[in-house]
């Protein structure tokens, strides 16, 4: 018989030196359950088993546990094993939960960086709803190696979707599921230089950082596209000798601003007429509060547009789920790349998906959330014409954040930033996004989809402080 499976957790510790074995294991334990790795009614391995994993005496277990359930760490009940006590470590575990940890490590109370949705709303009971719907359903070659495109169902379902939402005009054969759009910029990076004798890739002047180093790595040379009220001054894109465009059309990010209908046209002009490639890269289309969004620009030349989709601001990031839809002349070449990248994104995320957009919950949690998002929009807006009126706030029509213009005078944008910082409140300078040519003025992108419900009022207070004094 194998202990392991019969005896609850499995559970690793790292015993330190000195002071004999018994306080060892204590130890080890208290720390286990102080850091949140051995969370509250998680059941101990049985003494015997702990005991032969950590090559040490079976008594010597059993004290260290008697020891710990004395202190109140761990309770011991005839029947149902030695479990960590409801409460324990709950002081260390409540301050980890109550401050927001992001990719840097950093740790603030509030967070208005742009670049995350609301993840305290993410859709859960929908979510694995549908995954338990999606997981009965699905035949068991979904288990297996497969197209690299990723299932029909999704790309199905987000066929239909993007055609009914966003205009985009495309089937299911030329999509591919990709492990966010970070993944699908790289793809197109390499399907573009590799086979199509792609050399040079525009980019817009102010954007997300990565993307442009993605793209280099692909081996593409990048120039930059100026930004202004109209979005990307594509005029430039024959100039610039450029074999592809990386465009934001619904939302500029991070400026906010749509592409003009003059230079949607001017895009599709310059494409057809060179057999330019536009990557129309739509990561929060879904999110217009003012009038209907703007169709995609893939709907109007889907011989030269590929439409980039992404989960990451509609449900959450950490999903890793994005689409593309591809010209038919890109489709081998990128496979071919997402192939040689993971064989397939992962499948039963996939499924789960197809399943909430063909049951309609993923229509409901959008329409949901861009009223959730529409109102905090307001807040921030009404909040900073009374408290900061000399700030100018743009960019507001769509998305999850919003540009503020520091008026003339104001402190330097890194001085606010780390004043913020000082007070628990991540804040974003727009010079960060404004890739090498100093496109940014003097502005803060702030992102107020990011805080979770319950700390955006807090938020707003700490943001409208900091900027009440500037006038
Ligand atoms: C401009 C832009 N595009 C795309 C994305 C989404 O990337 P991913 O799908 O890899 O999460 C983001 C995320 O912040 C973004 O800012």
């Amino acid at each position: 018989m194998n202990d392991w499976a019969n005896s609850g957790v499995d559970l690793h510790l790292e015993l330190t030196a000195g002071g004999g074995t018994r306080v060892a294991v204590e130890g080890a334990l208290r720390e286990a359950v102080r850091d949140g790795r051995l969370a509250a009614g998680t059941r101990l391995p049985a003494t015997r088993v702990l005991a032969a994993d950590l090559g040490v005496a079976r008594n010597t277990v059993a004290d260290a546990y008697a020891q710990l359930v004395a202190e109140g760490w761990l309770t011991a009940r005839q029947g149902s094993g030695t479990r960590v006590a409801a409460g324990a470590g709950a002081a260390a575990q409540r301050a980890a939960a109550a401050v927001p940890e992001r990719a840097g490590g950093e740790r603030y109370a509030y967070d208005l960086r742009p670049g995350s949705p609301d993840l305290s709303a993410f859709p859960r009971a929908a979510w694995a709803a549908a995954a338990r719907r999606a997981l009965a359903a699905a035949p068991n070659e979904a288990f297996g190696y497969q197209d690299p495109r990723g299932r029909p169902e999704l790309r199905g379902a987000l066929a239909e979707y993007l055609a009914r939402v966003r205009g985009v005009r495309t089937e299911p054969a030329l999509m591919v599921v990709c492990t966010g759009f970070v993944q699908a910029a790289g793809l197109l990076g390499r399907a573009l230089r590799a086979e199509h004798g792609a050399r040079r890739i525009a980019v817009e002047a102010l954007g997300y950082p990565d993307t442009r180093t993605i793209l280099r790595l692909a081996g593409l040379e990048t120039v930059s596209l100026p930004v202004d009220g109209d979005g990307a001054r594509v005029e430039g894109l024959r100039e610039a000798r450029a074999d592809a465009v990386l465009l934001t059309p619904a939302h500029q990010f991070p400026a906010g601003v749509p592409l003009s209908p003059t230079r949607r046209t001017a895009a599709v002009a310059w494409a057809r007429a060179g057999g330019g490639v536009v990557i129309e890269d739509d990561y929060d289309g879904e999110f217009r509060y003012d009038r209907q969004p703007v169709g995609a620009l893939q709907g109007l030349a889907p011989e030269h547009v590929v439409y980039a989709g992404t989960a990451s601001k509609s449900l959450a990031p950490g999903l890793r789920l994005a689409w593309l839809a591809l010209p038919p002349a890109l489709l081998d070449a990128v496979v071919a790349q997402k192939r040689l990248a993971d064989h397939v994104s992962p499948v039963i995320d996939q499924l789960t998906l197809a399943e909430l957009i063909a049951s309609g919950a993923y229509d409901r949690h959008v329409r949901r959330m861009r009223l959730h998002y529409r109102r905090r929009r307001d807040r921030l807006t009404a909040a900073l014409a009374e408290r900061a009126p000399g700030v100018r706030v743009s960019g507001i029509a769509a998305g999850l954040h919003a540009v503020l213009e520091l008026p003339p005078g104001a402190p330097p944008v890194a001085y606010l930033v780390s004043r913020a910082a000082q007070r628990g409140l991540a804040l974003q300078g727009l010079d960060a996004l404004g890739g090498e040519e100093g496109a940014a003025g003097q502005a803060l992108v702030v992102g107020y989809g990011t805080p979770p419900e319950h700390a955006f009022a807090g938020a707003l207070e700490a943001l409208c402080g900091l900027l009440s004094a500037i006038r």
